[in-house]
């Protein structure tokens, strides 16, 4: 886990201006064709938010985060609630403990890890999904290899300026930050890494040139 997500004002601010609505949690969940047979895991699940959309839908949740705050706080949020489950747990180190699960879902967490460790992460993942499962990935990913980011610069930063609209100039920063210092993935690379972990690219949905969704069936 990068330090940022052990620090409560980084975990509070993230939570306040990045926080997903409702409609597009909801989307997510209409992809995964969540029902009451999903046993569903979120991979970075954070404070809850798509747990909480929808917990009522399947028959059990479990969400994995490493930071010790949200996991406090999806804790107290879910404690009336005996089908869902927190861990806390770094995706390096997720251990399914023999669980396994029909649908899985991530969003805008697995960048935090670099490429040698999502290989490893997807194949844990694909281990503990039964065939025919579906994994939604929502991520920073670019349209273009991560070794060619420098090439890209400047397209993508005006991409930013457009997708973020007024935000931009107060997000500026932390935006370029993660793009630089974290580790978003090309889409090429990622749909290769997923397929060797023993899943079939479905479909490819393309939100701005850094931002891509892959949904997943495990084969
Ligand atoms: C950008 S937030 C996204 C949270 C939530 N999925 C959402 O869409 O609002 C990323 C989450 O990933 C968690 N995280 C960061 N690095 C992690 C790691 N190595 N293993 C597990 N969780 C991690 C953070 O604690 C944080 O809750």
């Amino acid at each position: 886990m990068s330090e940022a997500w052990d620090k409560k004002d980084y975990v509070d601010r993230y939570n306040d201006i990045y926080a997903p609505g409702e409609k597009e949690l909801m989307a997510g969940a209409d992809l995964l064709e969540l029902n009451a047979d999903d046993d569903l895991i979120d991979f970075g699940c954070g404070k809850g938010d798509f747990l909480a959309c929808v917990l009522r839908l399947v028959r059990s949740a479990v969400g994995v985060d490493s930071s010790p705050h949200q996991i406090d706080e999806a804790r107290r949020r879910f404690k009336k609630e005996p089908h869902v489950e927190i861990l806390e747990s770094s995706f390096q180190d997720f251990d399914p403990r023999g669980r396994s699960f029909t649908k899985a879902y991530s969003r805008d967490a697995l960048h935090h890890i670099n490429d040698a460790e999502k290989e490893i992460f997807l194949k844990k993942v694909s281990a503990a999904i039964k065939p025919g499962g579906l994994f939604l990935l929502e991520d920073a990913v670019f349209e273009f290899p991560a070794a060619d980011l420098d090439a890209n610069w400047d397209a993508l930063m005006a991409e930013a300026e457009k997708y973020y609209g007024d935000s931009w100039q107060a997000r500026r920063e932390e935006v370029t930050g993660y793009i630089r210092n974290e580790f978003p993935t090309g889409i090429s690379e990622l749909k290769k890494m997923a397929e060797a972990a023993g899943f079939k690219v479905l479909k490819v949905s393309r939100d701005c040139m850094f931002f891509h969704s892959l949904l997943l069936e495990k084969k």
